[in-house]
């Protein structure tokens, strides 16, 4: 009887990690770098769910012909990327019902004052001034719902979504404060030092979506477009002086070349720069090789798995069943303290 207390003190419980991903636009190196790398680590440690959120998308993209595939693709993606879904659970937000049970009662605790303030809604508001619709406002709400359904502890996301977690701890506490201990306060998963931003190959600022699209390396980029887009990367004639200060342009050459090519490579280019006898030229085609070599298996695997309807299928099968079991038993809690049981 000892022996079982002094064990069940000594196991710690995993935290749980949960977060979010939308099915918009394909997956580009600055995401495999700044996230998903850390996805990949955190599925060891943490009970991870990571989910696609296809209802979001619903708030600015109406129009759903396209959202399976994309769906199937981000997947397929995630996957390609070392998310293994036999570790952390990988599903679609659509097949959680309970999340939208959730939504609902986080609603009555969500002030409209504050949801119009988000600078994420007015954002949208000025990008889509005919479509404002009550979802859009409310899609911090049911990001909320999302973090909560798992009692979550901490959320990896980038700095844009931060104040999305601040609403959800407000929730939290008008939540807990109202109806008993139910939820923890979710925060920001912080990764220090191991946070990567990935430089865009225009030399401004960093890889993104929905910006210049030769400026940013897709893990969907053929080899001839990844040797393309790094050969027309901004470059001068190099320096004149020895060991000077890089430009940005260069800089950036530099950091993509850290996370792709060998240490050795890297250390003979700045051999070169520093006694200015760099060729722009060998340093873009030694990185350009580096990226396929990179790059190309990723892409492989994925296209593997997107022919693969049933193995995604399977996945998401089993996604939703873990996530559901999760979902229902905090819904259970929710609905007692509300006092929402009748039976
Ligand atoms: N809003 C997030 C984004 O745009 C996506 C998301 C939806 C999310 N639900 C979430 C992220 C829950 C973290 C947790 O990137």
């Amino acid at each position: 009887m000892f022996l079982f207390y002094l064990r069940s003190l000594m196991k710690k419980e995993k935290e749980i990690v949960m977060s979010g991903i939308r099915p918009t636009g394909y997956l580009h190196l600055g995401n495999y770098f700044g996230a998903m790398r850390n996805y990949v680590k955190m599925q060891e440690d943490y009970e991870c769910y990571f989910m696609v959120a296809d209802l979001h998308s619903l708030t600015t993209h109406p129009d759903t012909k396209g959202l399976k595939a994309n769906v199937h693709r981000v997947l397929a993606e995630n996957i390609a990327s070392g998310l293994d879904p036999d570790k952390a659970v990988l599903y679609c937000q659509s097949h959680v019902y309970q999340t939208s049970e959730l939504y609902l009662y986080l609603n009555m605790l969500a002030y409209k004052g504050e949801l119009e303030k988000t600078p994420t809604f007015k954002d949208k508001v000025r990008q889509h001034p005919d479509n404002v619709n009550a979802g859009l406002l409310t899609y911090p709400v049911l990001m909320a719902a999302d973090i909560l359904i798992h009692r979550a502890n901490y959320v990896p996301v980038g700095k844009d979504q931060e104040q999305h977690l601040e609403i959800a701890r407000n929730y939290v506490n008008r939540f807990n404060h109202r109806y008993g201990e139910v939820f923890p306060e979710p925060y920001a998963f912080n990764f220090n030092h191991q946070l990567v931003k990935v430089p865009s190959l225009d030399g401004t600022g960093k890889m993104s979506k929905s910006e210049n699209q030769m400026a940013t390396l897709y893990l969907a980029d053929e080899d001839d477009a990844i040797r393309k887009k790094i050969m027309k990367a901004k470059t001068d004639n190099g320096p004149t002086q020895n060991n000077s200060v890089k430009p940005d342009y260069i800089e950036n050459l530099f950091l993509l070349m850290k996370l792709v090519s060998g240490n050795e490579t890297v250390e003979y280019f700045e051999e070169k720069f520093n006694n200015c006898s760099v060729r722009y030229g060998d340093m873009k085609r030694q990185l350009a090789e580096d990226m396929v070599k990179f790059i190309s298996p990723i892409r492989e695997k994925v296209n593997e798995i997107l022919k693969d309807e049933k193995y995604l299928q399977k996945v998401m099968k089993q996604g939703a069943e873990k996530s559901t079991a999760n979902a229902e038993a905090t819904m259970t809690l929710v609905r007692n303290a509300m006092g929402l049981n009748y039976f």
